[in-house]
């Protein structure tokens, strides 16, 4: 069977060709454009998606050496994501798919980042904990199987990326911020500066970044004249990771002990960072819980997991998807139940 996936949540243009559950092709056109703004731009994003979504299709295609009438199913996200974004990849799926009657499969893009993880970890088994930590989420969830999860906790207001994003705008490095601070982080010494954990000890899963930014603002507006740490900034940058990766590792292995789960996948464009990584394998070593993180390719938006997932929804029940009356919803996730 093979799948043609559609992804358009944010700021990427993705599109796979999957066999089953082979991935053939994985094509991504990454909006380069919004750094001169420090941001996306809601408006040009959708607008940029427009210019470019027939050419990715075709790529993908091309690629993986199919032609649309091998294609039997269509995956799309169609929530969360841009309002605008999602409906420029939601409409172009379901225009495929009427014109060359295809079954159409609609995938929530943080479910697509869930189960990234089993793309290439065939080792990893139901249940396992995810934490999903991008530009615009962070979330962990308890996952039992690819029909059934539960989201355990949730960032309060920030998303870990923003806080890279935006101390990294702050203190005039680029956008986006979490790859910059990740490569001047190599050269610096994480245990200089003691920037907050937040909500670090709370008995709880949730997560809080947006009053590190003020902390780093505040700290660095006191101990330099000028504003100039120009000097400083791998240890800032090193420091200023090493408070954010702290939280996210020892979350997750809290949620991992609590509910007796030696399995823990993180992804999401945040999985890329190198230190977040190193510290997951060494805290699981301590504790006994392993971890699983995508490959590079699969940890930033892609369209490879929206066609893993929508593989693994029809296989399931492929009947139920027939409908093209679905809609988009750019809605974020809901707030999680109380532990
Ligand atoms: O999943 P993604 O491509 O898009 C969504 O936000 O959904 O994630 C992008 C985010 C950005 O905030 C970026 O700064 C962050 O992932 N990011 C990183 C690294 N690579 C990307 N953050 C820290 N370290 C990295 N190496
Ligand atoms: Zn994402």
């Amino acid at each position: 069977m093979k799948i043609l996936a559609i992804e358009t949540s944010c700021d990427d243009t993705a599109a796979s060709v999957l066999d089953n559950h082979i991935i053939l092709s994985n094509i991504i056109s990454s909006q380069y454009f919004h750094s001169k703004y420090g941001g996306i731009v809601p408006e040009l994003a959708s607008r940029a998606h427009l210019n470019v979504i027939s050419e990715i299709v075709n790529q993908a295609l091309d690629k993986s050496n199919s032609n649309i009438n091998e294609i039997e199913v269509i995956a799309v996200t169609t929530e969360p994501g841009l309002h605008g974004s999602l409906v420029v990849g939601s409409n172009f799926a379901k225009g495929l798919a009427l014109s060359n009657h295809k079954i159409i499969v609609p995938i929530n893009h943080i479910e697509g980042h869930i189960y990234s993880a089993l793309i290439d970890n065939r080792d990893l088994s139901f249940p396992f904990i995810s934490l999903v930590v991008s530009g615009g989420h962070t979330a962990l969830f308890k996952v039992d199987s690819y029909t059934n999860y539960e989201l355990i906790g949730l960032t309060k207001d920030d998303a870990a990326g923003e806080a890279f994003d935006k101390i990294a705008k702050f203190i005039g490095l680029g956008y986006p911020g979490g790859p910059i601070i990740d490569k001047l982080a190599k050269n610096g010494d994480p245990n200089k500066y003691n920037f907050p954990r937040p909500m670090i000890n709370e008995a709880n899963f949730d997560f809080s970044f947006s009053g590190l930014k003020t902390s780093v603002r505040y700290f660095l507006q006191k101990h330099f004249d000028n504003n100039d740490f120009s000097n400083e900034l791998n240890n800032i940058a090193a420091s200023l990771q090493e408070s954010i990766v702290d939280v996210l590792v020892n979350k997750s292995i809290k949620a991992a002990k609590h509910y007796g789960i030696n399995s823990i996948c993180v992804s999401g464009g945040v999985s890329a960072n190198s230190r977040l990584r190193h510290k997951f394998h060494n805290s699981g070593d301590k504790y006994k819980v392993k971890s699983y993180f995508p490959n590079l390719e699969y940890c930033l938006d892609n369209a490879a997991m929206i066609g893993h997932l929508a593989y693994n929804k029809v296989m399931e029940n492929s009947s139920k998807f027939k409908a093209l009356n679905f809609t988009v919803n750019s809605r974020p996730i809901r707030a999680p139940k109380k532990v």
